[in-house]
């Protein structure tokens, strides 16, 4: 990253993405054109950016936020949104961000793991924290971005607080290493797992933003990624702020004639999406694409999932443009490997490494394997936006590094010109639309229904979702199968965990198959339900 964005080592992100940009000459420039779900659009300066982002530092250093303390953003895409993510970095909070679709259980799980002392939430999410609040004793206060009176004791208004709040803060010196971002991540076993980055994890992601997705500052990006997720910091946020790029943030939901008029009418020329919108628009009618100019339309991006050729070959014909897969986690913290404009696209491949980044694929033995061969991708640890460890949970956090390579958890193989190839995860982790889901977390949620004796939850493919949720559920012996029991099972697992890990599929059987130390085979259910040979059971107990 150049000296021109880090001046005298500061490296406070939120400072970087503002202050910065302004003393760069780009106070009067848009940062963020910001259009709400009915269409109605405003711009955001970089000096806007600035003047907000520090009046809502100011908020939480009068809330007694100091370096280090960890506050959450519970909030759909909305302006709000980013002036806190950027206020809470430049007060060195440790800035965690939720979706809003998250029930209670994900938001206790988050807000307590981290003790978190603050949250900015929306009134019609209020409810879900407010429920759990007496479990969350490190909890001092809950901000409602929608609210300007105090609503109750430690509810406070947004509006009042940012108003009685100076515009101008001091960011304090903060160096490369100081703990910055914070996204939790659901592994196939235990509760989910903070992925704690770092202010210098800045330098990837502005690296990136400018050799992959190839922004400048004549530039209008678009990332569609919700904020809850790495993509949505990593590039919806550090990636084009760091550079002074104007970003167009939109709060509608998916819409492919809507989409393909906000790429016109807002001249959008780098658009980064996910292979699920992206298959959903492939379904929809050519005339939408035909008919719209897309002239201003530099690049398109994907990330999150595996992108299918089908895909690459529909943009090509319809939108004229190809479509670069690009490949990270939220542990890596910005892009590793990808597509990019200069480098020959192959369908089905995810591209090669991105500079500074050394991938290796690694048998289980610890064998470094050759090209053509399937093995384990890792990356030769050691680059800046590599999470720093999983709060609370250092030794699962050393467990990921062997010989100083850091493992992904995926497998993939190399082919002799270096383009890498997906193969799919280690674990049992199920990737349905680009999120992560936890079959524990679910399996957990299910066991509350009263009904529920034993479930096994495994991902199995989807054309649209890529891969889908489906619970083997055995129900207690006094109770039977019915259309009312499934919603009732559905509505527990989106009011608990959230609406993407609720089951697409329920299939009620007598037992759920486990090993002999009560482990749940999900490797065997998932076999069973793609009517394939299970392999081997003999540590099968039923
Ligand atoms: O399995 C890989 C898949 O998503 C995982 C990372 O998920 P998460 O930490 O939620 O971060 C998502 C945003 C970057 C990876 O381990 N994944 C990500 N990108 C791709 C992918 N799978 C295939 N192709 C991709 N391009």
């Amino acid at each position: 990253m150049s000296d021109e964005y880090i001046e005298n080592n500061q490296y406070n992100i939120g400072h970087i993405c503002t202050k910065r940009q302004c003393a760069l000459g780009r106070a009067d420039k848009t940062a963020m054109r910001w259009i709400d779900a009915h269409g109605a659009r405003v711009d955001y300066s970089f000096s806007d950016l600035d003047r907000e982002s520090n009046r809502f530092a100011n908020v939480l250093s009068d809330l007694g936020v100091q370096s280090g303390d960890i506050f959450f953003t519970y909030l759909p895409k909305m302006p709000e949104q980013f002036f806190a993510f950027l206020g809470a970095l430049k007060v060195q909070a440790i800035c965690g961000t939720m979706f809003s679709n998250f029930g209670e259980d994900a938001l206790l799980d988050r807000l307590g793991d981290s003790g978190a002392k603050g949250v900015i939430t929306k009134k019609s999410l209020l409810r879900k924290i407010s429920s759990i609040r007496s479990r969350l004793p490190a909890l001092k206060f809950i901000i409602v971005a929608d609210g300007d009176t105090v609503a109750s004791e430690g509810v406070l208004g947004l509006k009042d607080l940012m108003n009685a709040a100076s515009a101008e803060f001091e960011t304090p010196l903060t160096s490369a290493e100081t703990p910055s971002v914070l996204h939790y991540t659901s592994g196939s076993t235990g509760k989910p797992k903070g992925v704690l980055h770092r202010h210098g994890s800045i330098i990837n992601q502005n690296m990136t933003t400018r050799e992959v997705l190839g922004l400048t500052l004549d530039d209008v990006f678009w990332c569609t990624a919700d904020q809850g997720w790495v993509t949505g910091t990593s590039y919806g946020i550090i990636g084009p702020w760091s550079l002074g790029v104007t970003q167009v943030h939109y709060g509608g939901g998916y819409d492919a004639r809507e989409w393909m008029n906000l790429l016109a009418r807002e001249r959008i020329s780098v658009w980064y999406s996910a292979p699920t919108a992206l298959r959903m628009l492939m379904r929809e009618d050519e005339a939408i694409f035909s008919e719209a100019d897309l002239s201003h339309l530099r690049h398109v991006f994907s990330v999150g999932e595996p992108l299918n050729p089908e895909v690459i070959h529909w943009a090509r014909r319809l939108l004229k443009r190809d479509i670069y897969d690009t490949w990270f986690q939220t542990e890596t913290g910005a892009i590793m490997i990808s597509n990019r404009p200069g480098l020959d696209v192959r369908p089905g491949s995810m591209g090669k490494q991105v500079a500074g980044i050394e991938p290796a694929i690694i048998a289980e033995c610890g064998a470094h394997l050759s090209d053509g061969e399937q093995g384990n991708l890792c990356l030769k640890s050691g680059w800046p936006s590599l999470f720093i460890t999983y709060l609370n949970n250092d030794a699962v956090y050393r467990q990921k590094f062997q010989h100083g390579y850091y493992h992904t958890g995926d497998t993939a193989r190399r082919d002799a010109d270096g383009y890498y190839w997906f193969m799919g995860r280690s674990d049992d982790v199920i990737n349905t639309a680009g999120h992560l889901v936890s079959p524990f977390e679910v399996e957990s949620a299910l066991l509350e229904v009263e009904e529920v004796a034993e479930s096994g939850v495994v991902g199995v493919p989807d054309e649209l979702l890529y891969e889908k949720v489906v619970a083997f559920i055995s129900l207690h012996e006094r109770y039977t199968p019915s259309s009312e029991l499934e919603i009732k099972i559905r509505l527990r697992v989106s009011n608990k965990v959230s609406t993407v890990a609720t089951p697409q599929e329920i299939i009620f059987c007598p037992v759920i198959p486990k090993n002999k130390s009560g482990k749940i085979m999900r490797r065997v259910l998932k076999a069973r339900y793609m009517g394939e040979d299970p392999g081997d059971t003999s540590t099968m107990e039923i």
